[in-house]
């Protein structure tokens, strides 16, 4: 539906480009005449992604864990030395784990913070101070996810996804007179690897999600890489600081109490 070449020339930097989201991400990103690089941690599986989505067009991969500033310093120098340029950042990296709030760690708790949240703004404040605000151009896409409602199950990720929504309304801002565009797309529940990651007994809870939707189905992949497509293209030249909901309308009905119910269940 997008013209062949609508990123004729871009770089585009997808973290966690080797699976789910990510991968169509960056799949679609190369049909469009991108180069990609992909970041994520493990290493076998970022070579296999970046051999397969290489059929597609120009794309590397580096590993990176975005809990680590040293690590993304280091990926930064990489695009700087191959790519000399950055043209857009897919801020997709991110995880968790389902837990009733009281039940939560410390060490739990700041994984996810450290993941979600401080990933997102350090690999941005590095990607802005090397390429973005140098070039005076640039856009930022931040993945978070449905938080409208709160996150019940997931207190964690709730608060560093919305911690990650007013960081775009913040950034959008302080970084406009650098011409750097920022927006986040936020996902309902997608039927992709990051859903294989949650325990087998939750299985039926997202069969009976599914059904509940509005839309009678779970989103795709492709739903969010074709939100993503548009947030990063010319055609959205107007539109920053916002979270786009991809989500069937998951944020406005639907039972936000569903997982912690199934949550407590087991507990009982
Ligand atoms: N699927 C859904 O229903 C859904 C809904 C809302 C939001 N989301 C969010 O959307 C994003 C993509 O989800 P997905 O479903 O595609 O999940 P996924 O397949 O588990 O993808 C997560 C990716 O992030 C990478 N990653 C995780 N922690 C990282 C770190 N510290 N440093 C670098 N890379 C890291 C992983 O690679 P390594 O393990 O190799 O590092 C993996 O490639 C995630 O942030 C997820 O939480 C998903």
């Amino acid at each position: 539906m997008y013209q062949k070449d609508l990123f004729k020339n871009k770089h585009v930097l997808v973290t966690g480009g080797r699976s789910g989201i990510g991968y169509a991400i960056a799949k679609q990103f190369l049909q469009l005449g991108a180069s990609v690089t992909i970041a994520s941690r493990k290493k076998d599986p970022l070579e296999k992604a970046v051999i397969e989505l290489s059929a597609f067009g120009e794309c590397n991969g580096y590993s990176c864990d975005i809990r680590n500033v040293e690590d993304i310093e280091i990926l930064a120098n990489h695009i700087k030395s191959e790519h000399r340029k950055l043209d857009i950042l897919i801020n997709n990296a991110g995880g968790q784990f389902p837990a009733p709030a009281e039940l939560i760690s410390t060490n739990g708790w700041s994984a996810v913070i450290n993941n979600n949240l401080n990933g997102t703004f350090f690999v941005s404040q590095q990607m802005a101070k090397t390429f973005f605000i140098p070039q005076r151009n640039g856009t930022i896409i931040n993945i978070t996810a449905n938080i409208f409602r709160g996150f019940p199950g997931m207190a964690h990720t709730g608060a560093a996804r919305a911690g990650v929504e007013n960081l775009t309304k913040t950034l959008s801002q302080e970084w406009a007179e650098y011409n750097i565009r920022i927006n986040a797309i936020a996902p309902g529940t997608i039927a992709s690897s990051g859903l294989d990651t949650y325990p087998a007994p939750l299985k039926k809870f997202f069969t009976q999600a599914q059904e509940e939707n509005l839309m009678n189905r779970f989103g795709t992949v492709e739903d969010v890489a074709n939100s993503v497509m548009f947030l990063s293209s010319p055609l959205s030249s107007y539109i920053g600081g916002v979270t786009l909901y991809v989500d069937g309308m998951e944020h406005l009905a639907g039972d936000r109490m569903g997982l912690y119910n199934v949550l407590k269940g087991f507990m009982k």
